[in-house]
């Protein structure tokens, strides 16, 4: 039995659906190229979290590969609430997650870009799925491997392919993520941000081409500063991954997530070897206060 559809609110080129009746051409240059870019927005209580956050950075990522943003501020918020409210009505669902992509739109194949395509904008809504109670209480396995993306991992493309291998390569070992390194130095994971505590620091890698900007990236740094804890950005050797006190991943969904295992190894040391640490606990309960505040 193949795995059934989900059947939810979409939005494409401005008209509601279902996600399974929506239709775009197969010369969409998203379908041909991977040549779009996306977001994905948490909303908790039906309220989008971080939402601006998120639409700055859309806007940036469609400037840098020239696709003109289609849509004002408002108009994108409208859009989101709009499926929000419909998935809520459908399901009863209070925490969602907001997909949002936009690709050049449809043209004849060629790989230079047409002049006037007109962006094809596709939105859809689903109930978020946090991490479960047993992955929060005992925090996750991992794997490594050797970072072989292109080298603008800063753009937020839907051209996924080289983060679909690399998400394997942990699903093959039935570990969480697949924690990145380029040429020594940690970069990120398959869909997530990578955080090392050293000495109850946090420390992640410096902004950069060959990682993507997490909006949990400045949003650690916020709560870092509201309970007191040091916070870092420069460059992570590989061996600082594998002596770390405590590992973290974040993202949209996963919020911040403790790594308890990297290759089979336990993470950290002593009594709190293999076990979700205190950064980590501090940072969670941290994040579940800023929901609320931060949501519109
Ligand atoms: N992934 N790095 C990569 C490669 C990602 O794909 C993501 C997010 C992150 C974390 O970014 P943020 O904090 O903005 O979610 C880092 C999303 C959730 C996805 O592709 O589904």
């Amino acid at each position: 039995m193949p795995t059934p559809l989900p059947d939810v609110p979409c939005c494409l080129n401005g008209e509601f659906s279902r996600v399974c009746d929506a239709k775009v051409s197969v010369l969409d240059r998203g379908f041909l190229f991977g040549d779009g870019i996306y977001e994905v927005v948490p909303v908790y209580g039906r309220r989008l979290f971080r939402f601006d956050e998120h639409l700055a950075r859309l806007a940036r990522n469609l400037a840098k590969v020239r696709i003109p943003d289609p849509h004002p501020r408002e108009q994108w918020l409208r859009l989101c609430r709009e499926l929000v409210q419909r998935l809520a009505a459908q399901t009863g669902a209070e925490d969602q997650v907001v997909y949002i992509q936009v690709t050049r739109g449809v043209a004849p194949r060629d790989h230079a870009m047409p002049p006037d395509a007109v962006p094809t904008v596709f939105m859809m809504v689903n109930p978020m799925r946090p991490p479960t109670a047993e992955q929060r209480h005992h925090g996750v396995a991992c794997v490594s491997a050797r970072d072989f993306r292109w080298e603008r991992a800063d753009i937020k493309s839907t051209s996924l392919l080289g983060n679909v291998l690399a998400r394997q390569l942990s699903a093959d070992h039935g570990a969480a993520e697949t924690i990145l390194l380029r040429d020594g130095f940690l970069t990120e994971a398959s869909s997530s941000n990578v955080w090392v505590v050293h000495e109850g620091a946090l420390l992640g890698p410096p902004k950069s081409e060959r990682l993507l900007e997490g909006i949990r990236v400045e949003l650690l740094r916020e709560l870092c500063e509201e309970v007191g804890i040091a916070y870092n950005l420069r460059p992570i050797p590989e061996a600082d991954v594998r002596s770390a006190d405590e590992l973290l991943l974040s993202s949209a969904t996963k919020e911040v997530l403790a790594v308890t295992r990297l290759d089979g190894e336990a993470v950290g040391h002593g009594a709190l070897r293999g076990k979700p640490g205190p950064v980590y606990a501090r940072l969670y309960e941290a994040y579940q206060r800023a929901k609320s505040r931060q949501s519109i």
